[in-house]
């Protein structure tokens, strides 16, 4: 139930295959690919080819999470590198529910993402079409950022809307996620949890997944 992505933004691009492998080894179950065009967010990271060559290297589904401007372009490039599921901000999308649907008819799960200072309720006419939704728990541009606790609120009533509109969409959250936040983030009602640096800033991949996903499980045992 609990899913594992983690974010190659933090790891070794030279050795990216074996890297994502190790993940895998340790209970990955999704790679998340963090694309950034030097506009919407404050950095620069990759594009199409990369995803194209990821796609070789795994079986994994490839989470891309979109963070650029003008994403109805880029979209159909996306889908024919590979990507099997693509997240779009709710702040960089003039058209949303136009955007949405551009992705499910390239056969890809729709997600929408808000950033931290983007409330829930903004997203009260594309819950329905949505298969999951981001919460991201930093401002989105780099990895290894401190976890912010307001998230855990949004999650919660991401839960809730869930529950009393009777809506399917899966709930993700991205950034922070550690050893020591995994498990309110798991209490909250996240079921798809990304982590860069805590994944891969240091140590092995495939430990530090295993470790992850084992608090994350216990959390959802502890979980009323
Ligand atoms: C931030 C990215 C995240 C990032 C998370 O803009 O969307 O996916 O890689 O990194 P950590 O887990 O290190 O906070
Ligand atoms: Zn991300």
């Amino acid at each position: 139930m609990i899913e594992l992505a983690p974010s190659i933004l933090s790891a070794d691009f030279a050795r990216l295959a074996e890297q994502v492998r190790s993940a895998a080894e340790g209970g990955a179950s999704v790679i998340h690919v963090d694309i950034m065009d030097g506009h919407f967010v404050p950095n620069l990271t990759i594009g199409p080819p990369v995803v194209k060559s990821l796609r070789r290297a795994t079986d994994l589904p490839l989470d891309c999470h979109l963070m650029i401007e003008d994403a109805d372009q880029f979209i159909p490039m996306f889908a024919e590198a590979g990507a099997d599921w693509m997240s779009v901000h709710q702040e960089a999308c003039r058209h949303l529910d136009r955007t949405l649907h551009l992705v499910k008819s390239h056969d890809c799960q729709a997600g929408v993402v808000i950033n931290p200072a983007t409330p829930v309720e903004s997203l009260s006419e594309v819950l329905d079409i949505v298969d999951y939704v981001l919460v991201m728990s930093v401002n989105p541009g780099f990895g290894a950022q401190e976890f912010i606790p307001n998230s855990l609120h949004k999650i919660r009533r991401l839960a809730e809307i869930r529950a009393r509109r009777g809506l399917n969409y899966r709930i993700e959250v991205d950034g922070g996620v550690a050893l020591d936040t995994v498990a309110e983030v798991v209490r909250a009602g996240a079921e798809i949890l990304v982590a860069g640096n805590a994944v891969f800033g240091h140590g092995d991949p495939k430990d530090n997944a295993r470790k992850l996903l084992k608090a994350a499980t216990e959390a959802t045992l502890q979980k009323v």
